[in-house]
């Protein structure tokens, strides 16, 4: 008879390739072993290295690994799309972070995908009227990762947030599938709206590192926002936006420009 673990192994190839990385991994950094160990091989399924390892970061003298582990697996087994969805967000990192191919970092190391990770069970506890529980993981993803994300914020699959640190996202923000975005990324209100105030970012944009997009704005499907820029008028899909205040500067030179990471500005039209 096979073992559980096996049996999983065939049909998850992401929880298969994880722990091929991890075993290559101890064997290569003995040093590591132990915490690759425990934070990948003693589990039987991706859910619950995941839940663990998210638990272990974000343990604190207020809620301890112990407590907040079962809350995660608690909040994994009753929704089964966070799972899906961590999973096309490991898969969007091993597809475009050109540092790393790795099914295993993101888990291990980056910090983006754990913050992420964190904000789809915070809003899932969110929805389900434990505001008091999301909150605390609110802030202590705020403090761990460096990464603070409204709970009620809405997400896509497929998210790929890169070096992460600083990235801030407001209330009524949603983030569409195959979103990429960089470090210093806000996605806030104005300051003069209340209600729903926060920027709607369509599927597969890109936003660069240190865009503040402001105000219930959309940025339609695969625009592409330049580093640095106040985004402050919807940007139509497709369209790059560039700029403080942000103008449209052209077209973008890519169909998918979340997926390519290609921070290029579209080429200056011809002087007439
Ligand atoms: C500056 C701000 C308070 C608006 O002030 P305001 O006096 O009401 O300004 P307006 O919206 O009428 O815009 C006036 C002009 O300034 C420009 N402008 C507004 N905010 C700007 C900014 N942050 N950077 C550059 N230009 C800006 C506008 O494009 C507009 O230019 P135009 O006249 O050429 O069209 C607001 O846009 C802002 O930046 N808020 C920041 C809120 C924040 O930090 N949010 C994050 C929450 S997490």
């Amino acid at each position: 008879m096979s073992h559980p673990t096996e049996k999983l192994a065939v049909v998850d190839p992401i929880w298969s390739a994880m722990r091929e990385e991890a075993l290559q991994m101890a064997a290569d950094e003995p040093a590591m072993a132990a915490m690759i160990h425990n934070s990948v091989l003693v589990h039987d399924s991706l859910e619950t290295a995941l839940t663990a390892r998210l638990a272990e970061k974000l343990s604190s003298g207020d809620l301890s690994a112990l407590q907040l582990h079962p809350l995660f697996d608690e909040a994994l087994a009753a929704d089964a799309g966070i799972a899906g969805s961590l999973r096309a967000d490991i898969a969007a990192v091993s597809d475009r972070d050109p540092a790393s191919r790795s099914v295993l970092k993101p888990l291990l190391f980056l910090k983006g995908f754990q913050a992420l990770a964190t904000h789809r069970i915070a809003h899932w506890l969110w929805l389900h009227g434990r505001q008091a529980l999301a909150l605390h993981l609110q802030s202590r993803s705020s403090e761990i990762f460096g990464v603070d994300i409204h709970p009620a914020a809405r997400f896509g699959r497929g998210v790929f947030i890169d070096h992460a640190t600083g990235v801030v996202v407001g209330e009524t923000a949603v983030v569409e599938d195959d979103v990429s975005m960089l470090q210093g990324v806000t996605l806030g209100g104005t300051g003069k709206e209340t209600g729903d105030r926060h920027p709607k970012i369509r599927r597969g944009v890109l936003i660069s590192a240190g865009a503040k997009v402001l105000g219930n704005i959309e940025i339609g499907a695969h625009a592409k926002i330049g580093a640095g820029s106040v985004v402050l008028e919807a940007v139509p899909p497709g369209c790059t936006a560039a700029g403080v205040p942000a103008r449209l500067v052209g077209k973008c030179g890519s169909d998918n420009p979340a997926r390519e990471m290609d921070h290029s500005l579209p080429p200056a039209p011809p002087e007439t």
